[in-house]
C-alpha cells in the first residue's frame, strides 16, 4: 500500500526514535475533553516488552527459556541471563533484595544528593544541603541577597550569578523579598546526582578538577559482586563513578552511548528502584531496532563489551498501581519514618549506574 511520505519528519524516524515513541506517555485528549475528567494515559501496546521476571518463573518452574535467551551461570543467588543477539548484555531479575532496594532509595535520596556530589540543581543554585530534609520540613530556598552573602571572591565557578541559596522557612520568606523555590519543587525536579568521579553533563565528560568522595564503600562492594558475572574469572571491576538517575511520571532518559570511560571492557552496572520502567537496548546505530525490556525495582543490568557500544534508553515509568509493581516496597516502608521515602517513590524510579572509567 502507498503510504504518503511527505509529513515524515526523518530527524524522528530512527529505528530506536520510532520506538521511544511508541513507549512514551501521551495523553488522551479526546477521552478527557467532555467529562473533565483526570487525563488518560493513552493505551500502550505491550505484547512486544520482554519480561526477565516472568522468563526467570518460567525457567525455576521447568528449566525453559524462550529463544534467544541464556542462561549464563547459577553459582550465583539469582540466575543471570543474556541474549545470543546481544553480545555483553546480562540481566539479573531481582538481584536486590528488598532490604537493600529499601536502604539504596533512602540512600538515593538522603546521602547521595549532598556535596561535593553535584546534582542538576548546581548550575542554578549552587551547592544545596538536603534536599530531601528541607522538602519534609516544608523549607524553601532562597538567594541570600545580604550584602555579605556574595561569594564572588570565592574560587567556586559552580553557580553563574555567584548568589547564595540558603534554606529558610516559608515565615522566614514571607518576611523578606527575595527569589525562592520550596524545596518539595527541587526534589520533584531532582533528575540526576554523581557519585565518585563527578561527571559534567555539559561537557558530557569526567571533571578530574572536582572535588569528590569516593563511591560508599556498601555500594562499591555490591557493584563488585554484581560485576563478577560479566567479567572472566580474576578480573576485578573497580567502581570510580556512579551517576543516579531520578525519575517521576512522564520523565524519560533519551537514546544515548555510555562512552566517557577508558575501558569498555568492564561493565557498567545498573540498579533499578522503585516504579517499572520500559528499557529499549538498541544496537551500533540509532537505525537498528531495539529490543524493548521492562525494569523492575531489584533488577540489575550489566552492559559490557559490545553491549558497551549499544544505543538505549528509557522511554517510559509505569506509575499507577497496577503497572508500577513495588507492592513489596509498600510492605517493607511501613515505619513512620519511611514514609517520606515510600511517598516518593510511589510516582518515582530510581537508577543507579556504577562505571569503572580508567
Ligand atoms: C544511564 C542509563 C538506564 C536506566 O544512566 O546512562 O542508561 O535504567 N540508565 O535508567
Ligand atoms: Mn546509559
Amino acid at each position: 500500500m502507498y503510504v504518503s511520505e511527505n509529513n515524515r519528519d526523518d530527524s524522528d524516524r530512527t529505528a530506536f526514535r520510532k520506538a521511544e515513541k511508541k513507549y512514551k506517555l501521551y495523553y488522551d485528549n479526546n477521552a478527557s475533553s467532555k467529562n473533565k475528567k483526570k487525563k488518560q494515559p493513552k493505551p500502550v501496546d505491550l505484547t512486544e516488552v520482554l519480561d526477565f521476571r516472568s522468563i526467570l518463573e518460567c525457567y525455576l518452574r521447568n528449566g525453559a527459556l524462550p529463544p534467544g535467551v541464556i542462561v549464563l551461570h547459577e553459582n550465583f543467588t539469582s540466575p543471570v541471563f543474556s541474549l545470543q543477539n546481544r553480545p555483553g548484555f546480562y540481566f539479573i531479575p531481582g538481584a536486590l533484595t528488598m532490604e537493600k532496594q529499601c536502604s539504596l532509595i533512602r540512600e538515593s535520596l538522603t546521602d547521595f544528593p549532598q556535596p561535593p556530589n553535584r546534582t542538576n540543581h548546581n548550575a542554578m543554585y549552587g551547592p544545596i544541603q538536603d534536599v530531601f530534609g528541607a522538602a519534609k520540613e516544608g523549607k524553601v530556598l532562597v538567594e541570600d541577597n545580604s550584602p555579605n552573602s556574595s561569594s564572588e571572591t570565592d574560587a567556586d565557578v559552580d553557580h553563574g550569578d555567584c548568589k547564595e541559596w540558603k534554606f529558610a522557612t516559608q515565615k522566614e520568606v514571607l518576611l523578606r523579598k527575595c527569589k525562592s523555590v520550596s524545596a518539595s519543587t527541587l526534589l520533584r525536579k531532582l533528575r540526576w546526582s554523581t557519585l565518585g568521579l563527578q561527571f559534567d553533563w555539559s561537557k558530557r565528560n569526567y571533571d578530574m578538577s572536582l572535588p569528590h568522595n569516593k563511591i560508599p564503600e556498601a555500594l562499591c562492594e555490591l557493584a563488585k559482586q554484581l560485576a563478577k558475572s560479566a567479567l572472566p574469572a580474576g578480573v576485578e571491576f573497580n567502581p570510580e563513578a556512579a551517576i543516579v538517575n531520578y525519575f517521576g511520571l512522564g520523565d524519560t532518559l533519551g537514546g544515548h552511548l555510555d562512552d566517557m570511560e577508558a575501558d569498555w571492557s568492564k561493565p557498567i552496572v545498573s540498579l533499578s528502584l522503585g516504579c517499572k520502567a520500559i528499557f529499549l537496548l538498541g544496537g551500533k546505530s540509532r537505525e537498528d531496532s531495539p529490543l524493548a525490556m521492562f525494569l523492575r525495582s531489584g533488577d540489575v543490568v550489566l552492559m559490557a563489551g559490545d553491549a558497551r557500544e549499544c544505543f538505549h534508553g528509557v522511554p517510559r515509568i509505569f506509575t499507577d498501581e497496577e503497572n508500577a509493581e513495588i507492592g513489596h516496597l509498600e510492605k517493607q516502608l511501613t515505619h513512620e519514618e519511611d514514609l517520606c521515602f515510600l511517598q516518593y517513590i510511589q510516582t518515582s524510579r530510581i537508577n543507579i549506574n556504577i562505571r569503572q572509567v580508567f
